[in-house]
């Protein structure tokens, strides 16, 4: 079964978050479950520069929104890729969203319209390239793709929607209708129009054959007000073709037993190459060289989401413990301030690093004994899987998929000798001060450390049961089409 993917990012070609990863791993992990998975991606300069060969023009666009354009079918670290060389749109180097300024970039729609469009045509078969059964699209930046296939009005491959963070929903003015071209009919409730304005995710969501999202806790909360962010009344009433699937992470690419940022191999039979990663990741972030200490590690973007004030404020309490913690991240200046500060005025205690850096990202899930995700809401995450593999403990807030992934270590967990990391509820200070406690107390016990230590590495965060997921699923449709 031919499957194609539309992402606007993809590991390790170019990537701000998750999305890049799973659009990066999802595809190996079909393939070994009979589907074939072709992504069409942005002809960002990164994406042109990582391609390996020149690749077969497939298509050409005299005009895509302004300019003349090509899709190119060509390999890249394994992927099987379609890209869409428009430099007009895409030839602008750094991040895929925003200008030098930090700004989204202005046409942004008309760029993420060319990617669905784009879609649109292979998926009608207007290619050089065969056409597929399904369509999958991820995220905003592809949700015109289930649109313009629904108002083609010719018969078309099934649609996927999958939903990785409902906060980015790719809004804009109702004015752009016909420019987008979209025909005047597609301004509706059951259609494009979402609060009087265009929106590029509601459109995927209402148009899409079967919506996803990437873990089931995720998939009811957006369900409710609080976490549906105004889509959460179509999502009720599309209830019956919303399925939560949670994502897995490339166990080639996160394996401590191969990889080269940690100083030495460990494995859950033997992790005593933990020891040595400990003491990397305490030299490189100025922290005293304590083998015994009990070091949390953070490796996330620093927004809102992630409720990381919330462990800024509760630093007293984790300090009293006598606990060390390593910060990596970058976002919002107040916060990369405030992790600045807290470890200049902590130093051997706190460490932080203000940037993206995968070498360092590896080094504190390898070296660190706990990780700390307390996000206000999180679809899946993918950095408390890369922690069980690792064997750094998650402590993370019980929402989306962390409340999937986690297996708190409370009493009854612990004496039946199952438990992979901590869990609290709800995302405060509070229920954090808790969590950093109760884990304190739990690594003081050695031997109850390292069994919940041995659970989380031998935990299966691997694709394999979610790409299953995602072959019935599409076969589903495509049978339902024939
Ligand atoms: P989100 O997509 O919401 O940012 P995820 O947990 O799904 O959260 O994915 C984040 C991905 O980005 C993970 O692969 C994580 O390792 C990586 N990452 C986040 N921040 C950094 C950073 N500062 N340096 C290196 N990798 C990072
Ligand atoms: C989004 C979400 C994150 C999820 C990732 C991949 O970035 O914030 O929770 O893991 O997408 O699905």
């Amino acid at each position: 079964l031919a499957v194609l993917s539309v992402a606007s990012e993809i590991y390790p070609l170019i990537k701000t978050g998750g999305l890049a990863d799973v659009a990066g791993a999802l595809p190996a992990a079909l393939a070994a479950e009979g589907i074939a998975v072709r992504t069409l991606v942005p002809g960002y300069p990164a994406v042109l520069d990582g391609a390996e060969s020149e690749g077969e023009v497939v298509h050409r666009f005299d005009s895509l929104f302004g300019g003349p354009a090509r899709l190119v079918a060509a390999r890249a670290a394994g992927l099987d890729l379609v890209v869409l060389d428009a430099p007009h749109l895409f030839a602008r180097a750094g991040n895929p969203y925003t200008g030098p300024d930090g700004r989204d970039w202005q046409d942004n729609p008309f760029r993420f319209a060319a990617l669905a469009r784009a879609a649109a045509e292979i998926g009608l078969g207007a290619t050089a390239l065969p056409p597929p059964a399904v369509v999958h699209a991820h995220d905003w930046q592809a949700g015109l793709t289930p649109a313009y296939l629904a108002y083609a009005g010719v018969p078309r491959p099934k649609t996927v929607m999958t939903v990785h963070n409902l906060a980015f929903q790719g809004q804009f003015d109702a004015s752009l209708l016909g420019p987008l071209g979209l025909p005047p009919q597609a301004f509706a409730v059951d259609g494009v129009e979402y609060y009087g304005a265009i929106g590029f995710l509601k459109a995927g969501l209402q148009l899409a054959d079967a919506i996803t999202t990437v873990s089931p806790t995720y998939a009811q909360e957006i369900r409710g007000p609080e976490a549906g962010m105004g889509l959460d009344g179509l999502l009720r009433v599309r209830s019956g073709v919303l399925h939560g699937i949670v994502n897995g992470i490339d166990t080639e690419v996160w394996d401590p037993a191969t990889d080269p940022h940690l100083p030495k191999a460990f494995s859950a039979k033997s992790p005593k190459g933990r020891a040595a990663a400990k003491a990397a990741l305490q030299d490189r972030f100025g922290l005293a060289r304590d083998p015994d200490a009990l070091v949390y590690g953070v490796v996330s973007r620093l927004s809102w989401q992630k409720g990381l004030d919330l462990l800024l404020e509760a630093l007293p309490t984790l300090l009293s413990t006598g606990a060390q913690l390593a910060v990596l991240g970058t976002g919002e200046p107040a916060l990369e301030h405030g992790f600045r500060s807290a470890a200049a005025a902590h130093p051997g205690r706190i460490g932080c690093h203000i940037g993206y850096d995968e070498a360092t990202a590896h080094l504190i899930q390898g070296g660190a004994e706990a990780l700390i995700v307390p996000s206000r809401f999180e679809p899946c995450g993918l950095t408390q899987l890369c922690a069980l593999r690792y064997g750094a403990l998650p402590v993370v807030s019980s929402v989306g998929g962390l409340a999937d992934t986690v297996i708190d270590a409370n009493e009854m967990a612990v004496a039946a000798g199952v438990g992979t990391g901590v869990r609290f509820q709800p995302t405060t200070v509070f229920a954090l001060e808790g969590a950093l406690a109760r884990t304190a107390a739990l690594f003081a016990d050695k031997p109850v450390w390292q069994r919940l230590r041995k659970n989380a590495m031998a935990t299966d965060v691997s694709w394999t049961h979610p790409a299953r997921r995602y072959a019935a699923l599409y076969r589903d449709l495509a049978g339902a089409a024939a």
